[in-house]
């Protein structure tokens, strides 16, 4: 076993029993993901392959927030498997500046490593794979708090803080509400070429999802709701790209 191999089969053991669509499976999706964009962009094939696999391994939460802040299962497999404390550093510092609740507080990745592997993550919880992860988690929430997967009468709030995001119950959360309070945004939060190439199709294919689930059901204010939200989305994104170009 190469020691890439031994990271793997380590992360493998730490993420086999979650069921909320942070098995190993995402783990392996990302890095293949990762691994394609860093061909592209003509990245460190190592640092992000390393970064890749042990992203999610001190997850909030999977391990709470003192210990996903302290990155101690990364820490621990990477010391024991002989990686050198240069590259320790580079990973950590990339796992520390990915995942969606941390862009929302506007820390974003550095490195151009670091830009791959949150794009590939982001990726994997949009198109087919990721509405099935989405479901996923709400079947767990719906079988631990009896949530619900989708409440006509209950709409997203997509502009919610950080702290209410972060909420393990909120009242407004479900599998649909979720693809308006992040899935649908993501496809603006891409870093790479490549990446954003992947993404508008992942973005299209949720959409078609999402316009079938409202159409099949008569649902007309759900599906104004989505145009209007995606106009309003399109909108804001391109106001921000043209804040970015002025102050640049
Ligand atoms: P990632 O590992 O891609 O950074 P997260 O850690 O935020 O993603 O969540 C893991 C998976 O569960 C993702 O596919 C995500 O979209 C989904 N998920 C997270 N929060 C919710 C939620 N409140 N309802 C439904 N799905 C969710
Ligand atoms: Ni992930």
């Amino acid at each position: 076993m190469t020691d890439m191999q031994k990271i793997a089969a380590d992360v493998r053991a730490l993420m086999t029993t979650d069921k909320s669509g942070h098995g190993f499976d995402h783990v392996e999706r990302v890095c293949r993901l990762a691994q394609k964009l860093a061909m592209v962009e003509k990245a460190d094939e190592q640092t992000v392959t390393l970064a890749a696999l042990l992203h999610d391994c001190d997850d909030y939460k999977l391990v709470g927030e003192e210990a996903a802040a302290k990155m101690t299962n990364a820490r621990r497999i990477m010391a024991a498997n002989g990686v050198a404390e240069e590259r320790q550093q580079e990973v950590l510092e990339i796992i520390a500046s990915m995942g969606y609740s941390k862009c929302m507080r506007g820390i974003r990745p550095r490195t151009l490593a670091g830009k791959i592997v949150s794009d590939a993550d982001m990726l994997d919880a949009m198109g087919a794979c990721g509405i099935v992860r989405c479901l996923q988690f709400a079947l767990d929430r719906c079988n631990k708090f009896g949530a619900p997967v989708f409440d006509a009468a209950t709409l997203p709030d997509p502009d919610m803080s950080v702290e209410e995001y972060k909420k393990p119950n909120r009242k407004n959360d479900n599998f649909i509400n979720h693809f308006f309070e992040k899935l649908l945004k993501l496809h603006h939060l891409l870093l790479t070429p490549a990446a954003r190439e992947e993404g508008e199709k992942r973005h299209r294919l949720m959409v078609a999802f999402l316009r079938g689930f409202f159409a099949e059901q008569e649902l007309d204010d759900w599906l104004a709701y989505l145009e209007n939200f995606l106009r309003e989305e399109d909108a804001r994104a391109a106001g921000n790209a043209a804040d970015g170009r002025q102050s640049a």
